[in-house]
């Protein structure tokens, strides 16, 4: 009798070969009409995927939608300012995705006659294009036979293999791509991927699978096998989310706000916000507001008025920010300018690309009581 691993590997096999027909069958009942399923063409689904990739899909939706709206076409993105682009993903977070949109966007215009390279290894060479895009745009757009998997598919495929190392290792997620390639069909690899991250978002879910409901749970090793299949995929535990102190100066001179722009790489890179930074150990959050303003701006405060705090999450760390409004006298020549700082109207900030904490600062100089800068004030 041969032994268990050789019976295992051959049940494995068996179970792969028929894992596609079931999912493409799943996939033709459940899929659900999403706007970039509507009328797909490689841009959308491009423009989609990206945001895909860090954002659920009820998120990503009006997201894409003004995305697209914004910029209907590869030529209009790549015609666009690199502000107005930012602008336009305001709020989706993980702004590096939108500068690196408009400069692949720009390099297809100018190296591929405005249209996207249509394999995954041509893909690769584009800004952005990490191995989960160009897998994803290759195969959704253009029917290449590659997979494609983010951390929905893998889940699953975690679940359907009994995998109990964490899908994030390199290891890992190599082995669980694998036994999904040997499950591919010929010619609906984009269908394939997509039932099977669409599975792991509307059945085989993080915490609560419907494993009953499940299209593919005869071969799903996890279902057979463990009282609990949600105990995969492995999670290790998270160390705590740093928290930051930080103190915000909104600087009013003449009905105009100071603002600068974020270096272009790293963090938030390329939004604008207030001047400000973090608080040192023992220091009070206005002596912090007045350090930072003269450090980053050569302003000195003349009085801070404290207008609130609020709070905000980001994926690795937390934030507090303390929030001050300071009034400059107008008759002092300006400050700093430059392409990285400005003056700025109530209207011309409207227009600009801002972090959603800068956002609430704003809202809390509403709420405060404070005037808004040019506006009469109203009791
Ligand atoms: N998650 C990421 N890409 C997806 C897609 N194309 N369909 C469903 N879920 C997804
Ligand atoms: Fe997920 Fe359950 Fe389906 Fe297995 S049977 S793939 S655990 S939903």
């Amino acid at each position: 009798m041969p032994n268990d691993a050789a019976q295992r590997s051959a049940r494995a096999r068996g179970a792969t070969i028929r894992l596609g027909p079931k999912l493409l069958r799943w996939f033709a009942h459940h899929r659900r009409s999403l706007p970039w399923r509507v009328a797909p063409d490689p841009y959308r689904i491009w423009i989609s995927e990206v945001l895909l990739q860090q954002t659920r899909v009820s998120q990503a939706i009006p997201y894409y939608e003004r995305f697209v709206r914004r910029f209907p076409s590869i030529e209009k993105l790549a015609q666009a300012k690199q502000g107005d682009v930012l602008k336009a993903w305001e709020g989706a977070g993980y702004y590096a995705r939108a500068r690196h949109l408009h400069k692949a966007a720009r390099e297809i215009v100018r190296r591929h006659g405005g249209k996207l390279p249509e394999n995954a290894n041509a893909l690769r060479e584009l800004p952005g294009f990490g191995p989960y895009i160009s897998a994803a745009v290759a195969s959704i757009a253009f029917g290449e036979r590659i997979v494609a998997t983010e951390a929905n598919g893998l889940r699953v495929t975690a679940r359907l293999t009994l995998e109990r190392g964490d899908p994030r290792s390199a290891i890992v997620r190599r082995r669980l791509e694998e036994h999904l390639a040997s499950a591919l069909p010929a010619n609906r690899a984009g269908a394939f991927n997509e039932a099977l991250m669409e599975l792991g978002e509307t059945v085989c879910t993080p915490r609560r699978p419907s494993c009953p409901d499940c299209p593919i749970a005869s071969q799903c090793r996890a279902y057979r096998e463990l009282d609990a299949p949600e105990i995969l995929p492995h999670r290790p535990r998270r160390s705590r989310r740093p928290h930051h102190r930080v103190a915000v100066v909104v600087l009013e001179s003449d009905g105009r706000w100071l603002v600068q722009r974020r270096p272009e790489h790293g963090l938030l890179g390329g939004l604008w916000e207030f001047p400000g930074g973090k608080i040192e150990p023992g220091e009070s959050p206005a002596d912090a507001a007045r350090r930072e303003l003269l450090e980053e701006t050569g302003e000195l405060a003349p009085s801070l008025r404290p207008i609130g705090v609020v709070h905000h999450s980001y994926s690795h760390f937390s934030v507090e920010l303390h929030g001050f409004l300071g009034r400059r006298s107008s008759r002092r020549p300006p400050a700093v300018q430059g392409p990285s700082r400005r003056w700025v109207s109530p209207e011309a900030f409207a227009r600009l690309p801002v972090p959603r904490a800068t956002h609430k600062i704003v809202a809390l100089l509403g709420e405060s009581g404070v005037t808004a800068p040019g506006r009469p004030s109203r009791g």
